[in-house]
């Protein structure tokens, strides 16, 4: 799969492409490229924003600079999917994370300041994606947020197993992960519950269900 950033901060990823899962799969299963608005930017000293029309606080993306910028990049719109991060898309979920990893190319279009001038979103971008109802400063921070979310989906990324049976997992039926826990047995007088211990594997799976199913049962009643 290739992924292509296109953010005013690409010094920001270096950090996560240097841990799992992301690091696990980038040169083989993920081909990761970052990309800089200022270094395509049409405009002079850099520039890569402007005041709203309208008038009001703070600067918006231009529209220049992010189609420049894809110009360079793939003479043009790419034939893959081109997603906008903003507070205003798609929300995304677990199944929106399955149905990306599942694509040879994406490309990601993150903002700073107040955000895109929004024909970016319209005219140049074919998805709007936010990762929440709450608005963070950049996009950096939902792009990898996104990126390691998918790499996780990718081949080889985790060991054998460890992505199953997890929390919106199909195993299961989309609910919540079952509780963990590890040594001691005890700690503080707070007992591991008994059937974990028991060796009986079936007793075990049953519990685990049912746990899946009482949590995932109280998530969708808050
Ligand atoms: C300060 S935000 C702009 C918010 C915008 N003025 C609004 O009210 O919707 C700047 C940029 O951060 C990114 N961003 C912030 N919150 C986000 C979220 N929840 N999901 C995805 N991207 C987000 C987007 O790229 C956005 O354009």
């Amino acid at each position: 799969m290739q992924i292509d950033v296109f953010t005013l901060l690409p010094h920001a990823y270096a950090w996560l492409c240097e841990q799992r899962p992301l690091a696990a799969v980038l040169g083989t299963e993920l081909d990761l490229r970052l990309f800089n608005y200022r270094e395509t930017t049409p405009l002079t000293g850099g520039q890569v924003d402007d005041e709203p029309y309208g008038g009001g606080a703070g600067m918006v993306l231009r529209v220049d600079t992010v189609a420049a910028a894809l110009d360079a990049t793939y003479g043009g719109r790419p034939e893959h999917r081109v997603i906008a991060l903003t507070p205003q898309g798609r929300p995304l979920t677990q199944a929106v994370v399955e149905e990306l990893a599942t694509e040879p190319a994406i490309t990601l279009l993150s903002s700073r300041f107040e955000g895109f001038d929004d024909r970016i979103v319209t005219e140049l971008a074919s998805d709007a994606i936010s990762i929440g109802p709450y608005v963070l400063s950049g996009g950096e921070l939902p792009a990898m947020v996104l990126l390691d979310a998918i790499a996780r989906r990718l081949p080889g990324a985790l060991a054998e197993g460890s992505g199953s049976n997890e929390s919106f997992s199909d195993e299961l039926d989309g609910g919540l992960e079952y509780p963990h826990y590890t040594r001691p047995a005890e700690f503080r007088g707070w007992a591991v519950p008994e059937v974990l211990l028991s060796g009986d594997h079936a007793r075990v799976e049953e519990w685990r269900r049912e746990q899946s199913r009482e949590r995932s049962g109280r998530m969708s009643s808050t």
